[in-house]
């Protein structure tokens, strides 16, 4: 299964699940570390970056059972902090087990995940907050190591809010020796979920005002059985989906209040959204219109995970818009590929500009990562003609079975 093939020029019509969330499944998975015991993980995605964290696990001495989407997760024997090369370089948010093998074991290594095809990727913030907490961290530039005697709460305030920062952060001072007052932290729904996760193995977080967290350290968290909240990223793709090439869909257990930056601006652009108990309606039926200028930006903004699904809705629809990407410096890769089709995005420094109204033409096109691949699908389904996204690895690292879930919506979408 190296590609997708789509037969486009056709509205979405029916009824998709929205499968269980990538980013809150890998941290609550890192987190899972600081307990001794069996947690079981229900709902989590049947996806390649949940495998490379199982496989991670296992490596560092835990027992991992998967069965369908459980994931049962025993940490009491975990010996190694040496994290395998193989998987940190393959999968970058294994930097997210620093906190927790520093919290169980006092040191961990790893090989320096690097940047990637999203644009420079740094880990100076992980480093300077753990740090802080009293870790001494050596990075060479290839290889990553910390050790602590002791983990140690304090007051820190994040220069930037950063996700996966914010996640070690937490997963360090539950555990750590004292109080720790953490400012500026990422707000995405994500760090709640790892919060509701390890309050539920009986730590002690609080939440003290928007981008404000309180942990007491304490020994002891206790194993618990927790479900995986549905994906607002893939939510969000198969909103922008609906919206681009047009129908009705029904997002079934699509979270709610998650992805209202989104929600704003595909009514903007015509689309007409109705929750429906835990479901989400999105129907599409008349014009597409510019949404104006869209900028991404940390939660609750406009998520850059969703900028590349949207620029596709936005080449088509009536009149010029623009999306400016504040959080990653690199992330209009999948521009060349879109033009290829006939997008005529045109792109200065941060920001796209789009000149709308354009009919895509189906072609042969290459993902590159993994939400820039999702829109080249996206692409497909409204574009003129057939088209063949190659690389789909890249797209299924986050997505279940995009073709499964787009026939689902009445899509011609087959493996390729
Ligand atoms: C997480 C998400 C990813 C999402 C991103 C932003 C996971 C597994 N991944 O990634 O899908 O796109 O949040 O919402 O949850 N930065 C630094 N120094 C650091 C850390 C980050 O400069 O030490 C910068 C990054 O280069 C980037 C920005 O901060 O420009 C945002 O990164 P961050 O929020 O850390 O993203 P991730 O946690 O890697």
């Amino acid at each position: 299964m190296k590609s997708v093939y789509i037969r486009g020029n056709a509205s979405l019509y029916g009824e998709v699940t929205i499968q269980g969330s990538k980013n809150a499944a890998l941290p609550i998975m890192a987190a899972a570390l600081l307990v001794p015991g069996v947690c079981v993980l229900r709902n989590c995605p049947r996806i390649a970056d949940v495998e490379y964290m199982c496989r991670i696990l296992e490596s560092i001495g835990c027992r991992v059972d998967r069965e369908g989407r459980e994931i049962r997760i025993d940490a009491a024997q975990l010996s190694d902090s040496r994290l395998p090369r193989e998987y940190v370089t393959r999968m970058r948010s294994s930097v997210m087990l620093m906190g927790p093998l520093l919290g169980r074991l006092g040191e961990v290594s790893l090989s320096h995940p690097g940047g990637c095809v999203i644009g420079d990727r740094p880990i100076d913030l992980h480093v300077k907050t753990l740090s802080r907490m009293g870790a001494a961290c050596r990075d060479d530039g290839t290889q990553l190591s910390a050790s602590v005697s002791g983990l140690r709460g304090t007051s820190l305030r994040l220069d930037y809010p950063s996700v996966g920062a914010t996640e070690n952060v937490i997963m360090a001072a539950v555990t750590a020796d004292g109080v720790t007052c953490l400012e500026n932290c990422a707000q995405e729904p994500e760090i709640g979920w790892l919060c509701d996760f390890l309050i539920h193995c009986g730590a002690q977080i609080e939440k003290k005002s928007p981008g404000r967290l309180l942990i007491r350290g304490q020994t002891g968290l206790h194993p618990c059985t927790y479900t995986i909240p549905a994906d607002r990223i893939v939510a969000g793709t198969y909103l922008c989906a609906c919206l681009a090439a047009g129908g009705e869909a029904l997002l079934k257990g699509a979270p709610e209040g998650e992805n209202e930056a989104l929600e704003r601006t595909a009514r903007r652009m015509g689309a007409g959204l109705e929750r429906r108990q835990d479901s989400l309606l999105v129907k599409r039926t008349g014009p597409l219109l510019s949404p104006g200028e869209v900028e991404t930006g940390s939660f609750p903004a406009f998520p850059t995970d969703l900028q590349s699904p949207l620029l596709v809705a936005m080449a088509q629809a009536e009149g010029e818009s623009s999306m400016r990407e504040t959080v990653f410096n690199g992330r209009f890769g999948v521009v060349e590929e879109l033009n290829r089709m006939g997008a005529g995005i045109e792109v200065q420094k941060d920001t796209a500009r789009v000149p709308g109204g354009r009919r895509l033409a189906g072609g042969r096109v290459r993902a590159a990562e993994l939400r820039g691949g999702a829109a080249l699908v996206i692409a497909g389904l409204c574009a003129q003609g057939e088209t063949l996204v190659e690389n789909r690895s890249y797209v299924d690292r986050g997505y279940e079975d995009i073709c499964r879930d787009l026939r689902l919506l009445g899509a011609c979408v087959q493996d390729g």
